[in-house]
């Protein structure tokens, strides 16, 4: 029965590391996935992190399987997080939320509960946008459509094409936003377009879907939550599907959560029982150990403040990067404006390069990053700058 079945084409981000891994190259660069690099290009396990974890393997606790929703306080630590503490949201039960394997496994709960729930519905993406946002809602069987969001000769948001085509998403249909630090572009609405998108979609019965994959990586814990905070001020239904593989630098432990915002606290109970029809159909509850040590972290105060000042740290170095990145291409004489690349905010940047630049830095420079031109600012250091920024001026000359 095999011998029909085609080969899948590798995947455009994760693939890229498996290439750059293959590469013996010795100077080669990765600036390909959204993993944070230190200084000296290796990603740290934050120490407040690793406390927490010895903390949870000393414990020894049961591994039996947990709750399909996950750990109750976990789930409380994601709310404090999105919603900072005694919201209404949280206070009035209106806020559910369930623990995923990683912001993915949050993605696609929320592309099943669409589906079984309210099909029909069409998930509107940003252009360009995340390459697995399509593909993990058609897997659930939810149909794709996208809305005008990065204007290249700007390198700014494309607003008043965006607004438009949201005045045209029919009623009844989702919207996906990046709640901060938008991948691939680094381009984020100001907080007056966020209340304007917020009204509209509240207004024309639009439900929002934030996709919350980077808080703390743009400007702040509490500042990067300030378009989830305005959906839940607005007091109607939305969604956020949180990751902390980047903020806890938890990558492979795949820590995740899912939070529905219904109207009312009966609402929302009934919303979450899907929810959980979802999760138990596909992966039936989800993995403990990641969640016990996010949740350890944030129930600390000790190892909370401890991991606040980790998370600005990595926030600061790639903020630093940026303004080194836009010197050296100065420097090196690539020609154009890059300020732009300053205002961009969380790992990634859309700097301008085409997919023939991309292609060219990996083939002549083993430098890698994603065909759409993404680079992952976080990937940058004091010592590969000076290459990076001289291959680019080869190759756009
Ligand atoms: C990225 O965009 O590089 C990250 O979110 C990692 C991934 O899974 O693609």
């Amino acid at each position: 029965m095999f011998d029909t079945i085609q080969p899948a084409p590798a995947d455009p981000i994760l693939g890229l590391t498996d290439a750059f891994r293959a590469d013996p190259n010795p100077k080669k660069i990765n600036l390909g996935v959204g993993v944070y690099q230190d200084a000296a290009g290796k990603t740290p396990v934050l120490k407040s992190v690793a406390t927490a974890a010895q903390r949870v393997l000393d414990a020894n606790p049961s591994m039996s399987y947990l709750p399909i929703p996950g750990l109750p306080e976990y789930a409380a630590g994601v709310q404090s997080l999105l919603f900072g503490d005694d919201h209404e949201v949280v206070t009035s039960g209106r806020a559910k939320t369930a623990q995923t394997p990683g912001g993915t496994g949050a993605l696609r709960v929320t592309g099943d509960f669409l589906g079984s729930n309210l099909s029909g519905s069409t998930m509107w993406v940003t252009d360009p946008t995340w390459p697995n946002h399509p593909s993990i809602f058609q897997a659930a069987g939810v149909s794709m459509a996208k809305f005008p969001y990065f204007d290249p000769k700007t390198n700014g948001l494309a607003w008043s094409d965006m607004l438009s085509a949201l005045n045209e998403v029919p009623t009844g249909d989702a919207v996906l936003l990046h709640a901060c630090c938008h991948n691939p572009t680094g381009v984020d609405p100001t907080p007056d377009e966020w209340r304007q998108i917020a009204e509209l979609l509240n207004s024309r019965g639009i439900l929002p879907v934030l996709d919350f994959a980077y808080q703390g990586f743009g400007d702040g814990i509490e500042q990067d939550a300030a378009a989830i905070r305005l959906f839940a001020e607005l007091g109607g239904e939305f969604v956020v599907c949180s990751s902390f593989s980047k903020n806890f630098g938890m990558y492979c432990e795949r820590v995740g959560a899912v939070t529905f915002v219904a109207k009312d606290a009966k609402q929302a109970d009934i919303v979450n029982s899907q929810v959980k029809r979802a999760i138990r159909s596909n992966y039936s509850n989800p993995p403990a150990f990641g969640a016990r040590v996010v949740a350890t972290v944030l129930g600390d105060a000790t190892l909370r403040r401890e991991w606040e000042q980790e998370l600005a740290s990595m926030r600061d170095r790639i903020n630093g990067m940026r303004t080194l990145l836009v010197d050296k291409l100065a420097e090196k004489g690539v020609p154009g404006d890059f300020s732009f690349i300053k205002s961009q905010r969380g790992m990634f940047s859309f700097a301008g390069l085409t997919k023939e630049h991309v292609h060219a830095l990996r083939d002549r420079y083993a430098i890698y990053m994603v065909d759409s031109g993404r680079i992952n600012v976080a990937g940058i250091s004091e010592s590969n700058v000076d290459p990076l920024t001289e291959a680019i001026a080869e190759v756009v000359k």
